[in-house]
């Protein structure tokens, strides 16, 4: 079966294409508003908006994705995403199909919240913000107390990840530095579970006013040099765009020192962004800092000396250390203000957190703050990895 559909932004009209649901996939795509389009997207050809949809929909990698599927009635999770018009609570992106005469002001995820009477909403139908929730851990959107919020879980059975970001936010706070989203940590007992699980919670930082453009949608919308970064492409990128290059600079350098500092492993081009207007298409400046569940070494043991500087990282860099190399002010973070490792350790038990990895997670802690300290005093990191002397 095929059916017809306009990527809508809002109101407007922003593209058409065809998509065969036989072989789940767009066969045809055409521009109709170039300037609106999303800035990954070209103007012709259906590749670019199947690997668009691929993006907003579920991964196959979240946590039940088959019991998910299944309970929803939908094939794949490109079908899911359909079945939900493609609306999202982070930007103002939808699909239409072309036959119904749908409005935004009917449809959107913002105004029209019947979705949130239940916290697990599988089935399908035209209201779940959760069928374009990218990420791999388990979650979903909550209405509470009037407010739009996420609620994550984490993967293992002390929801470390979900006290990493409560944790990320106590760093942030103590910086004075107010670009984050705040995480709280909450215990959920649902029906047929046994024990309540811990869940971190956030406000929604997006509205019908503010959608947020991730940094891959800023990395795509022009061609990176061979010889620059991906730091430096982010940031010249976002200039064009019209951002203020200092804001978009200090914001990205702080995260790379505060994500070191917690041994952040995730911060990928969909795990920071920036905030757009989407009536008048104007940048504002860098979304809040969110998603730093995968971090405090929540899935490595005690590491040595050697094996602490060898931490991988996906995307501004292939290690940790050649991260920090893009910074040029390490005094955007306050080493004497970070939590010690003793705080750190009560911290974490006190949230649930076991003895034994509370302890694993303090002796990488101490090291990385050693090493932090030391990059921040002579601009490099002296490590014993295989003798290498990472100079910055
Ligand atoms: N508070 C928020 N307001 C608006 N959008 C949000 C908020 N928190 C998360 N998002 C959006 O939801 C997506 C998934 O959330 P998040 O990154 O926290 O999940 P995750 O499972 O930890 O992801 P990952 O695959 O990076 O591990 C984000 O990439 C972002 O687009
Ligand atoms: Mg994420």
């Amino acid at each position: 079966m095929k059916r017809e559909y306009v990527l809508q932004h809002k109101d407007r009209p922003v593209a058409e294409l065809t998509y065969d649901f036989d072989f789940n996939a767009a066969t045809s795509f055409k521009a109709l508003d170039e300037k609106r389009l999303p800035l990954s997207l070209p103007p012709h050809g259906a590749r670019g908006i199947n690997d668009w949809i691929e993006n907003r929909s579920i991964p196959t990698t979240r946590k039940g994705f088959r019991e998910l599927m299944a309970k929803a009635g939908a094939a794949s999770a490109r079908e899911y995403l359909l079945f939900n018009l493609g609306l999202s609570l982070t930007d103002c992106y939808w699909l239409r199909p072309k036959d119904e005469p749908l409005t935004w002001g009917g449809v959107n995820l913002f105004a029209n919240r019947e979705w949130s009477d239940s916290l697990v909403r599988a089935r399908g139908g035209r209201s779940t913000p959760d069928a374009s929730l990218s990420g791999d851990q388990e979650k979903y959107w909550i209405v509470c107390g009037g407010e739009i919020c996420l609620m994550k879980f984490g993967d293992g059975a002390d929801g470390q990840q979900c006290v990493n970001e409560a944790f990320a936010s106590l760093v942030h706070s103590r910086q004075g530095f107010a670009n984050f989203v705040q995480y709280g940590l909450t215990a959920v007992r649902r029906e047929g579970e046994p024990i309540s699980r811990t869940a971190c919670t956030c406000p929604l930082f997006t509205s019908e006013n503010r959608e947020l453009i991730s940094a891959y949608e800023v990395y795509a919308s022009r061609k990176k040099p061979n010889d620059t970064s991906v730091h430096e492409h982010f940031i010249s990128a976002c200039a064009a765009l019209g951002m203020d290059q200092k804001e978009i600079r200090s914001q990205l350098e702080y995260q790379t020192l505060t994500d070191f500092a917690l041994t952040n492993t995730d911060r990928h081009l969909n795990n920071f962004g920036v905030l757009r207007d989407p009536d008048t298409l104007e940048y504002i400046g860098p979304a809040p800092i969110f998603d730093t569940g995968n971090s405090m070494s929540y899935n490595l043991p005690a590491l040595d000396d050697r094996a602490i500087l060898k931490i991988k990282t996906p995307a501004l860099g292939a290690t940790e250390a050649a991260c920090l190399k893009r910074v040029k002010d390490a005094s955007r973070v306050d080493a004497a203000k970070l939590p010690t490792p003793e705080d750190t350790r009560e911290f974490y038990i006190e949230n649930g957190v076991s003895e034994e990895r509370a302890a694993a997670i303090t002796v990488n802690y101490k090291k990385k703050l050693k090493l932090f300290k030391d990059f921040i005093r002579t601009g490099s990191i002296q490590g014993a990895a295989g003798g290498i002397n990472h100079r910055l």
